[in-house]
């Protein structure tokens, strides 16, 4: 709900549970009123007329009080508009006019010849905000820095903390709390790409548990560099700016009549706690961010850790039939396939079936698969280059790279400029010859380096490559997904580093870490639940003993209730696997299928967080309920702790369809549930069903 006062300077926009108010003094200044519980038109009108503080002259009055701070003038706080023309820099800007489409709300300044328009929309209690600048005047205008938003955080006489989902390859999302100080935080990448070591998302509180509490959460939707900057200023007030671009050092160049709109940052207040604070932020993305969020994501198989680059055709086949015999849904080769990719060494780029390994194209495999019953997809990474391809040897120019140095490379690749039109295209075509050759329902898109050498010889504004990448790389996605609506889209990056709200507008699902060993998994898992939801947290049960990092043994009912947490998925190598494997993977299949509503469209309650002993998460959907409890070590015998049960009806009675035990409602909310956990890495899964 959107408010306007009289005087059409103050605005409030309202969720069920929160308003955030905004108001416009006589000078133009837009000063920010309110983020927090709901609130009246009446009381925003209130604050507006409260006046600023006075401060001697080493500090301004609009410091930690405006809405969107420009580079210049009476400020010193970190500005979120920096911007260049020939003739200075900085900006004065007047007010021009607002207006609203539907829930949405547009102020609009004026400096110049640039018109700076403020986008606010409330979807439940997530504000949207994202900027646009328009250059209507008759010079270029440099934009070194344009930040979606900035948002402040009311005086509080506790101080902030600040959580924020830390990592490194196969390590992402873990979560950290430290007490916010005076001065900056700043967090982001500058490597091209949303990156492992930081989601771009933080959350502050003061004194907030998983289950009471204020926590306010900020998330942004990029996928490129990106930059969030959490400051406690010296009268202790706390603004949290953040935008595309690691540095002020130049984002775009408009030239007359050029634009801009910056990505989408998100801010949620919540009195919930953390666990409240989640579930917004997941029914949020299931509501307006992720595609068909309704539908159930399959089971699916993916190749990888069971051949690496040695496939073959038939050998796909032999995994395919024991994937689908298990209840596997959807069957995806991974890496391998195409051009002269047998190894990392060779092919990216060469986006055709490899002739020795399937010398009829993927159509006959595509085909045996969906006879077999299942979905059929492929791995792509679409923006890399291996200098060992066709195509490299044909336009070695495509790649990024500075005139005169030498080309970095990582993992035997390079990076595509995506900048580029004649790439586009040809990525374009590639692709969709591709999807039309074989019955293809599925696309892993990988992205396994940064940038590095990001450089653009002959184009006047090089810079605008890592903006331009990032939109090159949107518009493919948008242009396949409507030119064939039928295939689903993961956005992986060596693991997790593409996750973030802007790629999960237009993919189906994240691979959420190589990291594939079912106990680092639990904390992986936690971090990313902190923000994002189980519909598209994809999840493998693979090998054990642990083929790619650590060699720990587990047993597949610990992997299997690790990975039945999100999207479930098997990626061992099943031609290894016993017959009595092979049955138990099957039942654990057929459970997940069974509980797969909850977990992939229900609400998150985390339990216990993983440290060490016993932790678990809840599902909750209606008049049922799962529970995924995992034990890491039992320790001195003790007795493993029973589990408080959230999100039911105290008045209710519950039963355990595989056992037919009956809990009542009150007691598994305040006494808890007894998993029947002991020893060592064990799980269990528990259904109730309301009666
Ligand atoms: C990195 C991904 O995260 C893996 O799952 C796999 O697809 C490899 N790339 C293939 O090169």
């Amino acid at each position: 709900m959107l408010e306007i006062a009289e005087n059409g300077r103050t605005w409030i926009l309202s969720g069920p549970a929160s308003s955030y108010a905004l108001h416009l003094t006589a000078e133009d200044e837009l000063l920010h009123l309110h983020w927090g519980p709901r609130i009246a038109l009446a009381d925003a009108e209130a604050l507006a007329v409260r006046p600023l503080p006075e401060y001697w002259p080493f500090e301004s009055p609009l410091d930690g009080r405006e809405e969107y701070p420009v580079e210049g003038g009476p400020r010193f706080t970190r500005p979120a508009l920096s911007v260049r023309t020939e003739v200075r820099r900085g900006t004065e800007w007047s007010f021009e006019a607002y207006d609203t489409e539907g829930d949405e709300l547009r102020l609009r300044f004026r400096d110049d010849g640039l018109t700076i328009t403020l986008h606010y929309r409330m979807r439940d209690d997530i504000l949207e905000r994202w900027v646009t600048l328009d250059n209507q005047g008759q010079d270029p205008v440099e934009l070194l820095r344009a930040d979606s938003a900035t948002w402040t955080l009311p005086d509080r006489e506790d101080g902030w903390r600040l959580s924020q989902l830390h990592g490194r390859w196969a390590a992402e999302s873990l979560l950290t709390r430290t007490p916010l100080t005076y001065g900056e935080k700043v967090i982001g990448s500058r490597r091209g790409h949303t990156g492992h070591q930081h989601l771009p998302w933080v959350a502050l509180d003061t004194d907030a548990t998983e289950e009471r509490g204020e926590v306010y959460g900020v998330a942004l939707g990029w996928s490129g560099s990106w930059r969030i900057a959490v400051a406690q200023l010296p009268d202790a007030r706390v603004q949290i700016t953040g935008g595309a671009g690691y540095d002020d050092s130049g984002l775009l160049r408009l030239a007359a009549g050029e634009s801009f709109t910056t990505p989408v940052f998100a801010g949620l207040w919540s009195d919930g706690g953390f666990g409240a604070a989640s579930r917004a932020w997941h029914a949020y993305q299931r509501a307006y961010v992720i595609p068909d969020a309704d539908q159930d994501r399959p089971v699916l198989f993916n190749s990888w850790e069971a051949t690496n680059f040695d496939i073959s055709e038939e050998q796909q086949r032999t995994l395919a039939r024991r994937a689908a015999a298990m209840g596997v849904e959807l069957f995806v080769v991974d890496d391998g396939w195409f051009g002269a990719r047998t190894s990392d060494r060779a092919g990216l780029g060469d986006w055709a079936p490899n002739p020795d390994r399937f010398p009829s194209g993927l159509k006959p495999l595509g085909d045996y698969v969906r006879e077999l019953g299942m979905q059929f997809g492929i791995w792509v990474e679409p923006e890399m280059i291996n200098p060992d391809s066709e195509l490299y040897r044909a336009h070695p120019d495509w790649v990024q790279y500075q005139a005169g140095r030498k080309r970095t490379e990582f993992r035997n690749q390079l990076i595509l400029n995506l900048a580029r039109e004649d790439v586009q295209e040809y990525l374009w075509e590639q692709l969709d010859t591709l999807l039309s050759s074989a019955p293809i329902d599925y696309v892993k898109w990988d992205f396994n380096r940064c940038f590095t050498d990001a450089g653009w010889p002959g184009e006047p504004y090089p810079q605008r490559l890592w903006v331009d990448h990032v939109r090159g790389f949107y518009a493919l996605l948008d242009r396949l997904r409507e030119a064939h609506p039928g295939v689903a889209f993961e956005s992986c990056s060596g693991g997790g580093g593409r996750i973030d709200l802007g790629v999960l507008s237009r993919t189906d699902q994240v691979w959420t870490s190589d990291n594939t060993d079912p106990l680092d998994r639990l904390a992986i898992q936690d971090g990313f639940s902190q923000i994002h939801p189980a519909r598209v947290m994809a999840a493998w049960v693979t090998d054990s003993p642990n083929t790619q990092l650590n060699g720990r043994v587990s047993s597949l009912r610990f992997r299997f209730v690790s990975a039945m947490a999100g999207v479930l998925g098997v990626g061992g190598d099943l031609a290894e696997w016993t017959e009595e494997e092979l049955a138990e993977a099957g039942r654990w299949v057929k459970l997940y299928k069974e509980i797969r509503p909850l977990v992939q469209h229900g609400d998150l309650y985390r339990l216990r967080p993983p440290r060490g002993g016993l932790s678990a998460v809840q599902y909750v959907r209606g008049g049922e309920t799962v529970v995924l409890a995992w034990l890491q070590a039992q320790k001195y015998g003790e007795p493993v702790p029973s589990l408080r049960l959230r999100g039911l009806d105290p008045t209710a009675s519950y039963e355990c369809p595989e056992t037919g035990e009956v809990h009542r409602g009150v007691i598994l909310l305040h006494h808890g549930l007894r998993t029947g956990l002991r020893g060592d890495l064990d799980a269990t899964v528990i259904r109730l069903r309301r009666i």
